[in-house]
């Protein structure tokens, strides 16, 4: 059975190997810069591991890892450009770097790139796999749309949000796992049963992603406070909005319009009222009720014991990330 160290390498190896022509080298330099950019690797490692729940032939998974991934690459170029986010692993994101037409357009090239990697699959099951990643990446273009109307809502549920981030977060997950177990031959049940796993362990991942954007340091690799600035209705940001008393509300509500002060200040005081509300604690809290319901799914997949102890481990691993 292989680490989860040879899953990585195996991933890193596959996906340095995908040449790209030298010209025209503002629509592929980027592409390159984004893969090589430290990403966790996190959902070809998930499709693997599921992959690996029901077969030992890796290779044959790791042309819809590496296409998941690509994909994966693609959505935070375009992130980035919606977000106004100029870091990113660290560095200038594509669109600080060489502005937003070429984020745009090697984005494209990339979801294209994407569909030539899981062409290379060779199993009787690539067309229920294509099914399922067109499926997967149109809810993440629903979801990207979701997060960017919430910023020009007044007021947004905890359910609208949890709907928000199944889409934009949670169905990649879930679509690399189903691919992976797909391709490994596992049963309906059994797909399902990983399907429900990953939703809820993406749910997870993004409402970390969410404390971490406004409690994190500079090992996540991007702009500490950028969802305060941009008026995201995060998790923190929509449970705040639900506890807060008028004069609270309004600070949150304005503070990310307030022309008079610096990033610095607005970011401060919006975390003091989460502070006030008790937020970071009560994100903690769902953060761990989603984690234990993915962990949960588990129980009902049909697979050697140990296999599964992989893919816990390795989800288990995420949980306490800070980039
Ligand atoms: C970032 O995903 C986008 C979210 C869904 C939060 P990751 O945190 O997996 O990004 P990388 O690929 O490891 O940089
Ligand atoms: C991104 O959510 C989800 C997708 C890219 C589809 P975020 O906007 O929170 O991701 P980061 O924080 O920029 O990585
Ligand atoms: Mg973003
Ligand atoms: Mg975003
Ligand atoms: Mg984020």
């Amino acid at each position: 059975m292989l680490t989860q160290d040879n899953y990585l390498d195996l991933i890193e190896n596959y996906l340095a190997q995908t040449d790209f022509p030298a010209e025209p080298e503002l629509l592929y330099t980027p592409i390159s810069y984004s893969l090589a950019g430290g990403g966790k690797r996190l959902r070809p490692v998930l499709l693997l591991l599921s992959h690996a729940l029901f077969s030992e032939e890796t290779q044959q998974a790791l042309p819809a890892a590496a296409a998941v991934e690509m994909f994966h690459n693609f959505t935070l170029l375009h992130d980035d450009i919606m977000d106004h986010a100029l870091l990113r692993r660290g560095k200038p994101s594509v669109y600080a770097k060489w502005g937003e037409n070429v984020a745009i357009l090697s984005g494209d090239a990339m979801m294209i790139v994407a569909y030539q990697l899981l062409c290379r699959v060779q199993s009787p099951r690539l067309p229920q796999v294509l099914s399922v990643f067109n499926q997967t990446a149109l809810e993440v273009c629903e979801g990207q749309q979701y997060d960017m109307d919430f910023e020009n809502r007044q007021k947004v549920s905890v359910v609208e949000y949890m709907h928000m981030i199944e889409l934009k977060t949670s169905v990649l997950l879930a679509g690399a796992v189903v691919m992976g177990a797909l391709l490994g031959g596992a049963s309906e049940e059994d797909c399902r049963a990983l399907r429900r796993f990953a939703i809820e362990l993406g749910l997870a991942f993004q409402l970390q992603d969410d404390l971490l954007d406004s409690y994190g340091d500079e090992r996540l690799g991007k702009a500490i406070g950028g969802d305060i600035l941009e008026g995201k209705k995060t998790y923190l940001m929509v449970t705040a909005m639900s506890r807060a008393d008028e004069a609270q509300r309004e600070v949150l509500r304005s503070t990310h319009l307030d022309a008079t002060l610096t990033d610095a200040e607005k970011v401060a005081r919006v975390k003091a009222v989460y502070d006030m509300l008790d937020v970071p604690h009560l994100t903690e809290q769902q953060i761990g009720l989603r984690f234990e319901r993915a962990l949960a799914q588990l129980d009902a997949v049909d697979a050697p014991a140990e296999r599964i102890a992989s893919l816990r481990a390795y989800a288990e691993s995420l949980m306490g990330r800070q980039k």
